[in-house]
Order: C-alpha cells, then structure tokens, then sequence
C-alpha cells in the first residue's frame, strides 16, 4: 500500500459481508482543503436518526461543528479533544459529538439502553459517512466535563464520543506515528473468540463455509 494516496483498509472476512461494512475504518489522514457540504451532514443525521431504540424513545443527541461554517464553535469543540487527537483531528473540517440521555422521555425512568441506541446510531452515521466516500472517526479521548460546559449540555446527557469527519487524505500528511497506524493493517480477533453458540465461552464453529 503506497503513503501517497488514501489508506484502503477493507475488512479480510471468513464469508462476504456487505461491502460498505467491510470498507468502513477509522482514518485519522484529513484533506483539510475539502469541506463537507451541509446536504452530506443532514445525510449523515438522517442514517442516525434512523436507527432503532428501545421504545422508539430515540435517546441521542448530536452536535455538529462545521469549520466552514462556524471556526470559532469548531475551535471551541476542537479544544476539548485530547492533545494526541488534536494532533491529527486538526485536518478535519467537520466534527460531531454523540450524547446519550439517561432516561426515557415518556415515563422519566432509567433508560439502561440509552447508550446502547446511541452507538448504534453512531454506526449508522459512519456507515453512512463510508457510503457517501467520507472518512469518519470516533473518538473517545475529550474531556466530557469540558464538553458539557462548553456547549451547554443539560444534566441528564452524556456524551458519549466525538467523530472527525472529512475527506481522507495521504497518510504523508500525519506525524510519523499516526502514519505507520494509518498503513497497519487492521486486525480484529477471531470469531470464535468473542462470538458464542449455546453458551458462554463455546466458541462459534465455522463449519460449513463456501471453499
Ligand atoms: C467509542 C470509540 C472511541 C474511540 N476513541 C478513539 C480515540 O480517542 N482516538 C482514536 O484515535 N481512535 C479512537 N477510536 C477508534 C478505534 O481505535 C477504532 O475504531 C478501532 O481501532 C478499530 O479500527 P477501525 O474503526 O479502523 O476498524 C474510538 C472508537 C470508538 C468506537
């Protein structure tokens, strides 16, 4: 793989998953100089609305900074990210927060399955990023508190993740470490490892594959 054009890190999978599930990754490699345009982020809010939740109840919340549009919020969000992700996330034009409410709308009890919903819609907006040919990243590495004071988020909302969302560009672009991480191949544990038939800890058989 060449250092002078995008990183292409589709999955190696057991059978054929579905493409955009495969070519999906997390570049950290931003063409600063490409916007994202107002129509791909409503694209991107619309995938994550969709997602399903326990009782309908739609329990997250997503904040958008576009530097085109906004500099002085995108900075403002900028500033809460952790110094190793602003090393790379600074190429970025677009960033979002995901936020989680604790408790259902209707009946204002615990909702338990807040976060749950709220990760799923994630994945949908970066499935959706991967199909529009964006490169989107999420990230846990903010400071949380300084989030909720920055933007005003009430009591009763976690954040959950930031994501850098743009158009990737040559892994050249990134401090050395961040280079050779962007060229690494991706890797993920086996199957049998995490997935379970029947019990706890009885790894998945993989019998039966196509040759
Ligand atoms: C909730 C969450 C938090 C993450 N936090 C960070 C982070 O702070 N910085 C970072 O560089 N990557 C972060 N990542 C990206 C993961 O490292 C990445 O998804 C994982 O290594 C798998 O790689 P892939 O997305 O390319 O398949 C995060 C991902 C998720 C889902």
């Amino acid at each position: 793989m060449g250092a002078d054009r995008p990183a292409d890190k589709t999955a190696s999978t057991s059978v054929a998953i579905d493409a955009l599930i495969a070519k999906r990754w997390s570049p950290r490699a931003f063409d600063h100089a490409k916007p994202v345009s107002h129509a791909q982020l409503i694209s991107l809010f619309e995938a994550a609305r969709w997602a399903p939740s326990c009782f309908g109840d739609e329990p997250w919340r997503y904040i958008a900074w576009d530097r085109g549009r906004d500099e002085a919020g995108w900075q403002k969000a900028f500033a809460c990210l952790s110094p190793g992700n602003q090393q790379w996330v600074k190429n970025a034009p677009l960033l979002l927060a995901s936020i989680a409410g604790s408790e259902f709308s209707q009946s204002g009890k615990p909702n338990r399955w807040a976060q749950h919903d709220t990760g799923a819609a994630s994945e949908n907006l970066v499935l959706q990023a991967a199909s529009l040919g964006l490169a989107a990243h999420q990230m846990g590495g903010f400071d949380k508190e300084k989030l909720i004071a920055a933007f005003g988020i009430p009591s009763g909302f976690t954040p959950m993740a930031m994501i850098a969302i743009g158009y990737q560009a040559s892994p050249d672009l990134l401090p050395p470490d961040y280079k050779a991480r962007e060229l690494a191949s991706r890797t993920r544990k086996s199957l049998g490892e995490k997935f379970f038939e029947g019990e706890w800890g009885a790894p998945m058989t993989m019998t039966g594959l196509p040759d």
